[in-house]
């Protein structure tokens, strides 16, 4: 069993789409093991993106990340992080699979409704970025 991370970003939840992208991950076998709903700080924003410091999109993103509610999650399952990136589509939704939920949704390369981690690794950090161990139980 995998683990990673999803974020309903503040465009998704804004158009009210957290039933949806809740139901597009049940049904396609990921089980929600943990879950809030937050607002992210300018700092805490720059922290999660701290890969991507030196893109020039970094300051749009954090900000972006920062302009509204996101619910938070970590979702468990087979190749959960394949899985979960295959659901979302790519980042870009113009280039995003028909059925995926950036293509259904997304509005621009960066409003484009979720967050998923990319490998084991970034999971791990992402995952412990928003919850205590205590509380990824499953
Ligand atoms: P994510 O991390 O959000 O799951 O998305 P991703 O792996 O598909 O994309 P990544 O390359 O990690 O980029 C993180 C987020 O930055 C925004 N972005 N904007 N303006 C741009 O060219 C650009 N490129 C990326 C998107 O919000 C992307 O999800
Ligand atoms: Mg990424």
């Amino acid at each position: 069993m995998g683990k990673t991370l999803s974020i309903i970003k503040p465009d998704g939840v804004a158009q009210g789409l957290i039933g949806e992208v809740i139901k597009r991950l049940e049904n396609n076998g990921l089980k929600i093991i943990c879950m809030k709903m937050l607002t992210m700080t300018k700092d805490q924003a720059e922290s999660f993106y701290e890969v991507h410091k030196e893109k020039p999109f970094f300051e749009s993103l954090t900000y972006f990340m920062t302009s509204g509610s996101i619910v938070v999650m970590v979702l468990e399952g087979e190749n959960a992080i394949a899985k979960y990136r295959e659901i979302m589509g790519a980042t870009n939704y113009r280039e995003a699979a028909e059925g995926t939920i950036r293509r259904d949704f997304a509005t621009d390369i960066e409003k484009n409704i979720v967050h998923g981690s990319d490998s084991p690794k970034t999971a791990a950090f992402e995952i412990g970025f928003f919850f205590s161990s205590f509380e990824v139980t499953g």
